[in-house]
This record gives structure tokens, C-alpha cells and sequence, in this order.
């Protein structure tokens, strides 16, 4: 029988990198749903949109995900990366569902010198990832089958990302200032959803099904200075990357100065390969071309 798998956030990067090779998994029913047919800012709304339908899975892609936004404007993300979560953890749970929440980096005060594991303590030094902690937590208080990811520096060919930026300016301008002093791991989404795929088929396989966190970003690690300046070597841009500290681009809000994640769990728990950062970027950057 076709698993029937409910992806939310349908237009963002994960939902759409999702939706790009989902045709590799025919053994899933894929239903993907924006916020025209379930509005997370509406508790009602969800409740309405689960009454007709039941699924196997909910791959949670969904999220506020405008961190400077959300520290002027909290109600919103506190609906949509804490409230629907719990929300939705519970209609996991009511339905048998196996939940699958995307979670950040974020939820870590990037006080750390080495590669986060899992079970480090939380401390969100902004508001986007107090947010996303509690999203977290209220999963765990309601203890679907499932798993969260946090994942980091999420980009792909598709919306608004850092990569895109620094393509877009990188033509435009002949010298740009970029943060040395923050350092972690970008993440190709095309990889991410590949993974979630592959840990879904393990699930079903083998019935991995006790709540569970992950980390998963590419391997290796950098700076966004050292991302900048991949960029423009990769795609043969002529602008000149100045590296600059933390304190001379003030943002609303803060972020982890160092916010690598130790992916062994997922590595040796799913026998996934990751691949290198650089490697990831040639292939989002050669998908860009296409477009
Ligand atoms: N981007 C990163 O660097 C990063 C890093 C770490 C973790 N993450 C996590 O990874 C996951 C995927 O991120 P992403 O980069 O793919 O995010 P994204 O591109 O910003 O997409 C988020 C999606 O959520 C949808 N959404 C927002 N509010 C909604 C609402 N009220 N109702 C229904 N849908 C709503 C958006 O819909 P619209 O298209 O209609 O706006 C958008 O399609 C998220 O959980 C995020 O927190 C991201």
C-alpha cells in the first residue's frame, strides 16, 4: 500500500527540493500543501484541514523563517513554529502519523568550540529560535512516532538564500563585506531532501519509530566569508570579499557565532553519506544554470 506522505511549506526551499524528486519514491503518496490550503497562523484551519484527511507521514518544511522579522513581530512565529507544531504533533499522534520536523541550528547559543551533538544543552539567543525550541519541546511533550532535524544555512536553487544574494550582488557590485567571525555548515536542500527520503524508507524498513533528534547540514565548515568567496570562485565572479566581524552588520537579531552540527547520529543511524559543502554548492550552482 502507497504510504501517504503530507509535505507542508510546499513553496519554500525544503518543500520545493522535496517536491523536485519526489517522483524517485513512487512508493509515496505526496500531498503538498502551502498556506492557501493550511494556514499554520490559524489553529482553526488546521483542525478543519486534518478532519477530512489522514496521513502515514507529515513532513513538517513550514516555518516562520524571517528571523530579524520575528523579534518586532513575535506573535507570528510563535503561532507558526510553536503553536501548529504542537498542533500538529498532536494529529500525528491522534492519526499514527510519523512526524517529521525541520528544527535549526538556531536553538543553540553558539558558544561552542566543537560540532554540536544532540543532546547539548539549548540556549536560542534570538527570538526565530526560542520559537523553534519550543516547537521542539512540544513534541517531545506529546510524543509522536518521529524525528526531529535541526538543520543549518539552508540554501537551494529555489527562493531567497544566501547563495543567490551573493550571486546577485557579486554581479552587481566589485567589493562586498561579509562575516568572517560567524562559522558553521551550509546546507544544499536537494540533500536534506534526499536524506529525509532515504530515513523515511529506514523507518518503514526496519521500524525506527521512538521520537528521535537528528543533525544534518553538508560536511565540513565555514564562514560565510569562506561561503562568499566559493561562490564567486565556482561561478567565476570577479567581486572582491572583504571579511568583516559580527559587531559592523548590526541585524535585529543575534546569531550563534558558531553553530556546526555533529552529524554522527544520523551518519551511522541511517548509513546516510553527506556530502561536502563545496561539492553540494557546484551542484546547486550548475541547477541554477538550468533555470
Ligand atoms: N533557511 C535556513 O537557513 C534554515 C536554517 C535552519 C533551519 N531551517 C528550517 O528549515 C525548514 C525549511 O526552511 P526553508 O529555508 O525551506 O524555509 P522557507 O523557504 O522560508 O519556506 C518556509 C515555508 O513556510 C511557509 N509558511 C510560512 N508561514 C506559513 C503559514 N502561516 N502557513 C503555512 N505555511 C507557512 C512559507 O509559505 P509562503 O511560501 O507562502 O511564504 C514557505 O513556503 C524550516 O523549518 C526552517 O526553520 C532553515
Amino acid at each position: 500500500m502507497l504510504k501517504r506522505v503530507l509535505v507542508t511549506g510546499k513553496n519554500g526551499q525544503l518543500g520545493l527540493s522535496i517536491a523536485k524528486i519526489a517522483q524517485d519514491y513512487p512508493q509515496y503518496d505526496m500531498t503538498f500543501v502551502g498556506r492557501d490550503q493550511l494556514d499554520l497562523s490559524q489553529s482553526q484551519t488546521i483542525i478543519e484541514y486534518f478532519q477530512s484527511k489522514t496521513f502515514n507521514v507529515i513532513i513538517n518544511c513550514a516555518a516562520h523563517t524571517a528571523v530579524d522579522k520575528a523579534e518586532s513581530d513575535p506573535e507570528i512565529a510563535i503561532q507558526v513554529n510553536y503553536l501548529a507544531v504542537k498542533q500538529m504533533a498532536k494529529i500525528a499522534k491522534d492519526q499514527n502519523a510519523i512526524l517529521i520536523h525541520i528544527s535549526t541550528d538556531y536553538v543553540f547559543n553558539g558558544k561552542n568550540h566543537k560540532p554540536y551533538v544532540e543532546t547539548d544543552p539549548v540556549d536560542p539567543i534570538n527570538l526565530y529560535g526560542q520559537t523553534k525550541l519550543k516547537g521542539e519541546q512540544s513534541i517531545y511533550i506529546i510524543q509522536p512516532k518521529g524525528m526531529v532535524i535541526r538543520t543549518s544555512w539552508l540554501y537551494s536553487e529555489f527562493g531567497d538564500n544566501f547563495v543567490k544574494t551573493m550571486l546577485r550582488l557579486g554581479k552587481e557590485r566589485e567589493n562586498l563585506d561579509v562575516i568572517y567571525d560567524q562559522v558553521g555548515s551550509p546546507t544544499f536542500a536537494g540533500d536534506l531532501a534526499k536524506a529525509i527520503f532515504d530515513m523515511l524508507s529506514r523507518h518503514f524498513q526496519f521500524g525506527k519509530e521512538s521520537l528521535q533528534t537528528f543533525h544534518f547540514s553538508n560536511e565540513g565548515i565555514c564562514s560565510w566569508y569562506d561561503f562568499a568567496k566559493t561562490i564567486f570562485e565556482l561561478s567565476n565572479i570577479h567581486c572582491r570579499v572583504n571579511p568583516i566581524e559580527t559587531k559592523d552588520y548590526p541585524t535585529p537579531a543575534k546569531r550563534p557565532h558558531y553553530s556546526v552540527l555533529n552529524k554522527l547520529k544520523i551518519r551511522q543511524g541511517y548509513m546516510l553519506e553527506i556530502s561536502y559543502w563545496k561539492d553540494s554548492l557546484a551542484t546547486c550552482l550548475n541547477e541554477l544554470e538550468k533555470i
